[in-house]
């Protein structure tokens, strides 16, 4: 039996192309792996002039750009398809034209080369995606995913078992930087923008922080959005001029406080309810400075490990999906034919 495996992973879920390769060995309790290459190829500009996603627009740029993207993941990790031993896909979940640009062109490799498929869920690799650095974890673990579509804590019992224990109710905190940063006229995507108006301010406004008390793990994130709109009204009203830089700034800041104080609260009430050795943190949402710092140092306070991914590992990319599905094969995932795949943009992560 083959003691290393290489994987070729590709990600179309929303606005990005991306393609990577692993090599990892075959060891279920010790996982070991290396990337050997990453590609991915940003649409960012292309959804700035619509100041945010168009899914066929979004789809028509992923048609163009995935064999150009796949092609230069091979070259960069100096390999041909043959030398690939399975295929990983994101099936799901995301928008579904853009899903099937990605799951169609892996099921066609698929077909020519004779290469296995491992249809993979895109939370699944933000969630594994924070173990790219270093897959040596103490278990339990909380993982924190806040995405553009998604917040979410999950227990990991240990490298293959898991369950999401809380997840929002509305908005996810990608979405609401995105309609905050939209509020304020700021471009997309809005987070990276929030964050960095932020840091010129010391505001004290004082917005909401929805569930933060509740005797759950949910989040919801519309009210504070609301909160931020009537505020911004009420401001408008009085002044009756565009709204000002500093204005905007504190707003930023305020909003960011908000959400970050949210999040760390609810997740390190679930690290000691949890007993829980490790905290991890991903997604989009991961990239922002203030919450990466804040949950770094309550998670030191308490003496639990912390763990988070690069910057370029937090927003879309297919590397997450290489390990998520590098982590599934070690948990005994079978591979599965081109018939059997199919884009689900509804796949929720067990
Ligand atoms: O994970 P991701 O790339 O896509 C989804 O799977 O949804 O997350 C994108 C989200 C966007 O809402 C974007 O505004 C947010 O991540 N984001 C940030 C930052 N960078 C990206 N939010 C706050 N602060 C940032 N620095
Ligand atoms: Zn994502």
């Amino acid at each position: 039996m083959q003691n290393s495996t290489t994987i070729l992973a590709v990600e179309t879920s929303f606005d990005e192309t991306a393609a990577s390769i692993l090599r990892g060995e075959l060891n279920r309790n010790q996982p070991k792996f290396q990337i050997l290459s990453s590609v991915v190829k940003s649409q960012i500009e292309l959804h700035q002039k619509t100041k945010g996603v168009v899914p066929e627009v979004a789809a028509r740029a992923q048609m163009q750009n995935i064999l150009p993207v796949v092609s230069q993941a091979l070259e960069q990790a100096s390999l041909t398809l043959e030398q690939i031993d399975y295929l990983a896909v994101t099936s799901g979940p995301g928008l579904v034209v853009s899903l099937v640009v990605g799951t169609e062109f892996i099921k066609g490799l698929s077909l020519a080369k004779n290469i296995p498929i491992l249809p993979t869920n895109h939370m699944a690799g933000h969630l594994y995606s924070a173990f790219a650095q270093n897959p040596k974890v103490e278990f339990p673990a909380l993982s924190v995913i806040v995405s553009g579509n998604h917040t979410m804590l999950i227990i990991m019992e240990d490298y293959h078992t898991y369950r999401v224990i809380g997840q929002t109710l509305d908005d996810a905190a990608g979405e609401a930087f995105d309609k905050v940063a939209r509020m304020l006229d700021l471009p997309y995507p809005g987070g990276p923008q929030i964050s960095k108006l932020a840091t010129n301010s010391k505001s004290q406004i004082d917005f909401p922080r929805p569930m933060i008390n509740e005797d759950n793990y949910d989040f919801s994130f519309s009210g504070l959005k609301t909160a931020v709109l009537y505020y911004l009204d009420k401001y408008l009203d009085k002044q009756s001029q565009p709204l000002s830089e500093q204005v905007k700034a504190d707003v930023a800041k305020a909003f960011e406080d908000a959400v970050v104080d949210v999040i760390s609260t609810k997740a390190l009430k679930a690290c000691r309810e949890y007993n829980c050795k490790t905290l991890t943190l991903s997604g989009g949402v991961a990239a922002n400075q203030k919450l990466r710092s804040t949950l770094a140092d309550l998670s030191q306070a308490q003496d639990i490990d912390f763990h988070l991914p690069a910057l370029e590992l937090c927003t879309d990319n297919a590397q997450m999906i290489a390990i998520a599905a590098y982590f599934n094969l070690l948990g005994g995932q079978e591979s599965v034919s081109a018939k059997e795949v199919k884009a689900d943009p509804a796949w929720e992560l067990e």
